[in-house]
C-alpha cells in the first residue's frame, strides 16, 4: 500500500514539474483541451502499468541523470535475424556480446512490416507487434529483463515520422475512411503536391524519386516523402500525435532504455519549405521529452538527425528545456572517411574543433559505421577554399571507396547515385573499406597488415572522441561486404545491403586465434574497449582539443580531465611519419605497449596511432 502511494507521488512530482510547459506547447500545435487532457490521462495510465523493475530503473538514474555520459558505455547495433535468428536467440548471444565489452545494443528495426514493402524494417505495419519470424513482444520484454541483469541497455526504433502502407490506419485511408486519411496528406489533384516539389529534396533520388505516390484506386496522391509504401504521418492531427506518443510509451514499457527516433527532421511539413527541421519538430520533440521525463525518466532519446553541425546542435534543445539526449556525430563520421580518401586530417581537424566547442553537455554518438550509406556531407566552404569543389570531390570519394582512383583498397558501392545532380552516396562495410576485402581476395599478407591496421586505428580514433562509441555488428572481427543480396529481387535495388549480410558464426571461432584477421582485430580492439572503461579521461565531461602535428597525415587529440592527460596520436597515411608535437609537461607512457615514451617529435608507423598518457606526479 505504501509502496503504491510512493510512486504516485512520482508521477504526480514529475507531471506537475512539466505540466505547464508540455500544456502550453501542447495548446500552441493543438489547441484542443479534450486531447490534451486525454493524453494526460493516458500517461498515467502507461505510467501505472510500468514494471516495479523499470520504475526503480527511472528512480536510480533519476537520482544520477548523467548516468550515460561517463566512459563505461560501448554499443553495438545488429539486426536480430542476421545477428541470431530472432529475439531468444540473441539472448543465447549475450554472453558474446559481453565479450566485446557491449553494454548497449541497438537492435534494428524488429516491429511488424510487410515483407518486399519493409525498407529495412522501417516501414511499420504495427508497432505493438513483433515480426513473427523474430519473436513475440514477450521475447522482446524477456530479452530486455535479460540484458538488465546484465547491465546492458536496450536500443530499438522508434519510426514515428511515417507508417507502412498496410498498417490499420492506412488501410482505412486507402477505403476512403476520411477520418483516417486525414492521419496522412491526402490530395485529390496534383496542384499541391506540384508545389510541395518545388522545395521539398528528395531523400532516395534514385529508389523513390518523388515525395508522392499516386493512389489510382482512390484518386488521390499521399505523400511519401520516402519509399512510395511509407506514408508519411501528419501530426497537425492530435490524434496522430497521441496516439504515437501511446506507441512510443507501450514500447518503452516492454523494457526499453534507448529510443532512437528515426528521421525526426521530416516529421512536420509545411507548403513552400524543405519541410525539414521545421520549428513544430523541435515542439514536438520537446513534448517526447517531457512525456519520458514524466512517465519513463531512464530512457533516453537519440535522434537521427543526418545533417550538417547547424542544424544537428539544435536538437539537444537547451538546458532548460532539452530535447534529444544523443544524437549521431554524422559530420565526423563522413569526414573520417574523406580523410581516409585524401591523407590530409586538415579538415577532420577543423570539424573536430567545431564539435569540440560544443556545450559538455551535449552527447554524441560516435561511429564509424552503420546500417546506412554514407551521404558525404562535408564542410565544402571550407574544402572549396582548397580548391576542391563539391561535385568534383564527391566523384573522387565514390570512385576512391569503389576501389577505382587513388592509392585505394577499399570495396564498395554507390547508392542512390543521382545522373542530374551527379551526387551519389557510398555503402560498404568498415573492414572493406579499410582493404581487408581486398587483401583477403589477393592473398596479400603485407595488404592485409596494413588494412588491419587502418581499422584498428580508425577505432581508436573514434573512441578518442567524446560521447558515446557504437560498433556496427561484424566490425569487431573485420566482416566484409555481402554480396548476395544482388540475388534476392526485394533487396537488390537497394546497395544498403551490401552491409546488412548475415553475422558469419564460423569466423568468430577464429577470435581468440592470434594468426587470423579475425583474431588481430578482435584483441586488439577488446584492449581498446578495455582502455576505454578504465581510464577516466574517456569521460564525456573530459576536454577535448586537437593538437598540430606539422605532418598533413597525423591527427593529434588531446583529452584532459581531473589531472589526467591524454595524447592519441593516428597515421591517417601508408607510409611512416612523425608528429612534430611537442609536450614538454612531464613523462608520458605509451598506453598500448606500457613503455615510456616523450611526447615530442612522435613516429606513427603507416597506418598506425598511439595513445600517450601523462604520467602522474608523485
Ligand atoms: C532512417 C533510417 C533509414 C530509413 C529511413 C526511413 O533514415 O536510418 O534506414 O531508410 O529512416 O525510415
Amino acid at each position: 500500500m505504501k509502496r503504491v502511494r510512493k510512486d504516485e507521488d512520482c508521477f504526480e512530482v514529475r507531471f506537475k514539474r512539466h505540466a505547464d510547459e508540455l500544456k502550453w506547447l501542447y495548446t500552441e500545435l493543438y489547441d484542443n483541451e479534450a486531447m490534451f487532457s486525454e493524453l494526460c490521462a493516458r500517461l498515467r495510465d502507461f505510467y501505472e502499468e510500468r514494471s516495479e523493475e523499470l520504475k526503480s530503473r527511472d528512480r536510480e538514474r533519476e537520482q544520477y541523470p548523467d548516468w550515460y555520459k561517463g566512459n563505461d558505455l560501448l554499443g553495438m547495433m545488429f539486426y536480430v535475424d542476421n545477428f541470431a535468428g530472432n529475439l531468444r536467440g540473441v539472448e543465447q548471444k549475450l554472453s558474446y556480446l559481453e565479450q566485446c565489452h557491449v553494454n548497449y545494443i541497438h537492435l534494428m528495426p524488429l516491429l511488424d512490416t510487410p515483407q518486399g514493402r519493409s525498407d529495412g524494417g522501417y516501414a511499420v505495419a504495427d508497432f505493438r507487434k513483433v515480426q513473427e519470424k523474430l519473436g513475440t513482444m514477450e521475447d522482446l520484454e524477456r530479452l530486455t529483463a535479460a540484458c538488465h541483469q546484465k547491465k546492458m541497455n536496450v536500443c530499438i526504433d522508434f519510426v514515428m515520422n511515417h507508417t507502412s502502407e498496410d498498417h490499420e490506419w492506412a488501410v482505412k485511408a486507402r477505403q476512403g475512411d476520411g477520418e483516417y486519411m486525414s492521419r496522412y496528406f491526402f490530395f485529390d489533384n496534383e496542384e499541391l503536391p506540384r508545389r510541395y516539389e518545388e522545395t521539398v529534396p528528395q531523400v532516395f533520388p534514385t529508389t523513390a524519386p518523388g515525395n508522392f505516390t499516386w493512389l489510382p484506386e482512390i484518386g488521390h496522391f499521399v505523400m511519401t516523402s520516402f519509399y512510395p509504401y511509407q506514408w508519411d504521418l501528419n501530426y497537425r492531427n492530435p490524434r496522430v500525435f497521441n496516439e504515437m506518443m501511446y506507441n512510443f510509451l507501450y514500447l518503452v514499457n516492454r523494457g526499453i532504455d534507448i529510443m532512437r527516433i528515426d528521421a525526426v527532421p521530416y516529421i512536420w511539413k509545411e507548403l513552400g519549405t524543405s519541410c525539414r527541421n521545421l520549428q513544430e519538430v523541435h515542439t514536438i520533440v520537446r513534448m517526447l521529452r517531457m512525456i519520458c521525463e514524466i512517465v519513463c525518466p531512464s530512457v533516453l532519446l537519440l535522434g537521427e538527425v543526418v545533417m550538417e553541425p547547424e542544424k544537428v546542435a539544435p536538437y539537444f534543445g537547451t538546458v532548460e528545456k532539452p530535447e534529444c539526449h544523443m544524437l549521431y556525430n554524422v559530420t565526423t563520421m563522413a569526414t573520417t572517411w574523406h580523410t581516409v580518401a585524401t591523407r590530409n586530417v586538415s579538415l577532420l581537424k577543423r570539424q573536430l574543433d567545431i564539435v569540440n566547442s560544443l556545450p559538455k553537455e551535449y552527447v554524441f554518438l560516435n561511429y564509424l559505421r552503420c546500417h546506412d550509406d554514407i551521404g558525404w556531407g562535408l564542410d565544402y566552404e571550407t574544402l572549396r577554399r582548397d580548391g576542391m569543389e563539391e561535385r568534383a570531390h564527391k566523384q573522387y570519394l565514390n570512385d576512391y571507396f569503389q576501389g577505382l582512383t587513388g592509392a585505394s583498397n577499399s570495396r564498395g558501392e554507390l547508392y542512390n547515385s543521382d545522373p542530374l545532380s551527379g551526387d551519389a552516396r557510398f555503402c560498404g562495410t568498415t573492414a572493406s573499406m579499410c582493404g581487408i576485402e581486398k587483401a583477403g581476395f589477393e592473398n596479400d599478407a603485407d595488404a592485409m597488415e596494413r588494412a588491419i591496421r587502418l581499422d584498428v586505428t580508425l577505432h581508436a580514433y573514434m573512441f578518442m572522441q567524446s560521447g558515446i562509441p557504437v560498433l556496427y555488428s561484424g566490425d569487431e572481427m573485420g566482416q566484409v561486404n555481402d554480396y548476395t543480396y544482388k540475388e534476392n529481387p526485394e533487396k537488390a535495388q537497394d546497395s544498403r545491403y551490401i552491409h546488412r549480410g548475415a553475422m558469419d558464426w564460423e569466423l568468430v571461432k577464429r577470435i581468440s586465434d592470434p594468426a587470423t584477421v579475425q583474431g588481430k582485430l578482435f584483441s586488439q580492439l577488446n584492449r581498446l574497449e578495455q582502455l576505454r572503461k578504465e581510464e577516466k579521461v574517456f569521460v564525456s565531461g573530459a576536454e577535448v582539443w586537437t593538437v598540430e602535428t606539422w605532418d598533413p597525415a597525423l591527427l593529434c587529440i588531446g583529452r584532459y580531465y581531473e589531472g589526467e592527460k591524454l595524447l592519441g596520436i593516428f597515421n591517417f597515411s601508408e607510409q611512416d611519419r612523425t608528429a612534430w608535437i611537442n609536450e614538454t609537461d612531464g613523462d608520458y607512457v605509451d598506453l598500448i605497449s606500457g613503455t615510456k615514451r616523450a611526447a615530442a617529435g612522435v613516429d606513427i608507423p603507416a597506418y598506425g596511432f598511439c595513445y600517450l598518457k601523462k604520467e602522474e606526479e608523485a
